[in-house]
């Protein structure tokens, strides 16, 4: 059912208390809401503090006549809440045309001279209450308009930062996979060459400490310089320091190629179901000695607990993520919030420090693989690429707040129940 609009309210401003009561009496029967001010002073007062939709106002008054009232209104336009100048009829005995137009040039929205015709005052006020109403259902809906184009163009924007960031992923992917792809295989063969190179050592460590404790006589003068010059122990002792170092880079490349891998490769396999509170319990165990000297974590997980179908080990990785993130932002000791929420058949998990916080700048670029605020050899660039990719693979939405030198809130939303297709799932 449409909405009546309410009774208008009528304000008379005459100093003559017999012309505001011919008013009254004339319009009271139609319009009930009148209100009466015998002077211009009281008459802006009730303007500004009513709301008039109709004024009826007398020119020749004294100390501020009807002319020092239409000035005013033209110098402080009333500032109510729907910014409405009222209608303004001036009912006067003055008929001269100068009076009249330039009460109309100040905003008089019409000139009634007395002594007036009933009928015609009835029909003018009508038609000026007409006309407000009018006016104010356009602005109304040209102010709610204006917000549903505003909120459109919002969400435009928004769509249009999602595609930006969905488009570079696929090609910065594309590129990723190729790298990942040309460098497996020589990460392969070095790796299962650092594997052979240090057993071949032990029979070369054991052959040659078995000459050592055997007093052979070489008449070689050469051989047993070289013997006497090299310090055996030592020497051991380096090598297979070298070896292990460079099975552990070696081992850290592979991670970083199966990440790349992750983030590019989306491959199949099946939804399991995730506890998310054991989850985020586990990845805190995991993540402990990063985290205790950093921050007080505090935990506001939902009850009852809440179970997503996911890909697990995925999930695991990407909390990780931004738990270590947190922690590393954290440059003495602060907090950790985590939070879980279901809403709408979603998951929601909040992850939220007191770190350093992002300028817009960095904010730019954090979901750029690659891309890293740490020390050279402390951070890779791609937990947060990473993240966004599996989080996208889900279904879910991964965003960011974050306030310079107060901290930053990640929010992940998961979907509960998976709708897609198992095709676009990573594979862990
Ligand atoms: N919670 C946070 N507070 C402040 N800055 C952050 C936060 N999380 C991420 N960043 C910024 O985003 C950058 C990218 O993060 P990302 O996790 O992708 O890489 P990283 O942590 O530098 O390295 P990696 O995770 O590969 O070890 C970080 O270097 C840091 O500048
Ligand atoms: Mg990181």
């Amino acid at each position: 059912m449409e909405k009546r609009p309410p009774a208008p309210t009528l304000l008379i401003t005459d100093d003559n208390s017999v012309n505001r009561k011919a008013l009254n009496f004339i319009l009271r029967e139609a319009y009930p809401n009148i209100i009466e001010t015998s002077d211009g002073e009281s008459c802006l007062h009730r303007l500004k503090n009513h709301n008039i939709d109709l004024l009826l106002l007398d020119l020749n008054m004294p100390n501020k006549s009807g002319f020092d009232v239409l000035e005013e209104l033209n110098e402080n336009p009333i500032p109510c809440r729907d910014s409405h100048r009222p209608a303004i009829i001036v009912v006067s005995a003055d008929n001269q045309p100068s009076t009249i137009s330039r009460a109309l040039k100040l905003g008089a929205s019409d000139y009634i001279t007395t002594p007036f015709n009933r009928d015609e005052l009835l029909a003018r006020v009508k038609t000026h209450l007409a006309l407000r109403m009018r006016e104010q259902d356009l602005e109304d809906r040209v102010t709610e308009r204006t917000h549903e184009l505003e909120a459109a163009n919002q969400r435009l924007k928004q769509t249009q930062n999602q595609l930006i960031q969905a488009e570079k992923m696929v090609s910065l992917g594309q590129l990723a996979a190729g790298v990942a792809h040309e460098i497996n295989n020589p990460i392969g063969y070095i790796n299962s060459n650092l594997g052979s190179l240090e057993s071949y050592l032990e029979d070369y460590r054991k052959l040659a400490s078995a000459y050592k404790h055997t007093e052979i006589i070489t008449t070689s003068k050469e051989a047993q310089d070289i013997q006497n010059n090299i310090d055996f122990e030592h020497t051991n002792h380096e090598v297979e320091q070298i070896i292990h170092d460079s099975l552990t880079g070696v081992r850290r490349v592979r991670q970083i190629v199966a990440d790349l891998k992750v983030f590019s490769h989306p491959e199949q396999q099946e939804w399991q179901q995730l506890n998310i509170n054991e989850c985020i319990h586990s990845v805190l165990n995991i993540v402990h000695s990063e985290v205790k000297y950093k921050a007080d974590v505090q935990l506001n997980l939902a009850e009852p607990i809440i179970e997503i179908e996911c890909i697990t080990t995925r999930i695991y990785q990407v909390i990780t993520n931004l738990l270590v993130n947190a922690a590393q932002a954290i440059e003495t000791f602060g907090k950790i919030n985590i939070s879980t929420e279901h809403a709408d058949k979603q998951l929601i998990i909040k992850i939220e420090d007191t770190g350093s916080g992002m300028s817009p700048d960095v904010l730019n670029k954090i979901f750029d693989p690659f891309y890293t605020t740490k020390p050279v050899g402390e951070g890779t660039g791609l937990g947060l690429s990473v993240s966004y990719g599996i989080i996208e693979s889900h279904g879910g939405k991964i965003l960011v707040e974050s306030t310079e030198g107060e901290g930053t809130c990640f929010t992940l939303r998961l979907p509960v129940k998976q709708t897609i297709g198992l095709t676009t799932a990573p594979k862990s």
